[in-house]
């Protein structure tokens, strides 16, 4: 049975408490810190860079788990390669993914790929030897406290039968509308990690509260 990892995005924090709201994350029994660099093009919306990354390292010793929502990513990797334990670009956003790919690797972090929605499988399967890390958007990307599509975890299980039969090392993250209610969905689809947003930063109950909550589901649905 696979275990769960939980990592939650500062996305919806409160971001005039940031280093607070990490170090709760932390507290809280987090796995991994997920960043959501967003700029603007990629996406809409337009979050933060390296320099907040590099400030947030700084609080926290929770591996870091990076993700680039940003246009041609191969000019912009370089800048996060120090602070990340995972840089993840999207497939989307470049000519040269697996150079991209190669890029973070060489450099000595993992490497992730990221589908967005109406992205098929069969856009990253010449890239899946190369990975470290699957992440399927389970959410249109650029902002958090979204509802999940449900058709995504359709494929993450048809990912998940093509890493398994072809033997290949990728974990699958599940990024977009994690809640405590899809938790078990998510496990029986087949992810490894869930990043979660609303889920945990949210005026309902605390970072360590809602983490709980996260992974008692998560222990429940594996
Ligand atoms: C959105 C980001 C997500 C976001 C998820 O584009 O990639 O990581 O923070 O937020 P929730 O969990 O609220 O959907
Ligand atoms: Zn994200």
């Amino acid at each position: 049975m696979r275990t769960l990892q939980l990592a939650p995005s500062i996305l919806t924090a409160d971001f005039g408490r940031l280093a607070d709201e990490v170090r709760a994350a932390e507290a809280g029994g987090a796995d991994l810190l997920h960043l959501d660099v967003m700029d603007g093009r990629f996406v809409p919306n337009i979050t933060f860079g390296p320099g907040l990354v590099d400030a947030l390292r700084r609080v926290t010793n929770l591996p870091f788990d990076i993700h680039l929502m940003v246009m041609e990513p191969e000019r912009q990797v370089e800048a996060f390669l120090e602070a990340a334990t995972t840089v993840n670009v999207h497939v989307e956003a470049t000519n040269h993914v697996n150079r991209t790919l190669d890029q973070i690797r060489r450099a000595g972090a993992e490497a992730g790929i990221c589908l967005n929605p109406g992205t098929p499988l069969a856009a990253i399967e010449e890239s899946l030897p190369e990975v470290d890390q699957v992440m399927v958007m389970t959410i249109n990307p650029g902002w958090g406290g979204q509802q999940m599509l449900p058709a995504q975890l359709e494929k993450v299980a048809r990912l998940r039968q093509l890493i398994d039969t072809q033997g290949h090392r990728a974990r699958i993250e599940i990024d977009g509308g994690v809640k405590v209610e899809n938790v078990g969905h998510c496990a029986v689809a087949g992810a490894d990690v869930l990043v979660c947003g609303s889920s945990v930063y949210n005026t309902v109950a605390s970072v360590a509260e809602n983490l709980a909550a996260l992974r008692q589901a998560a222990e429940v649905g594996r």
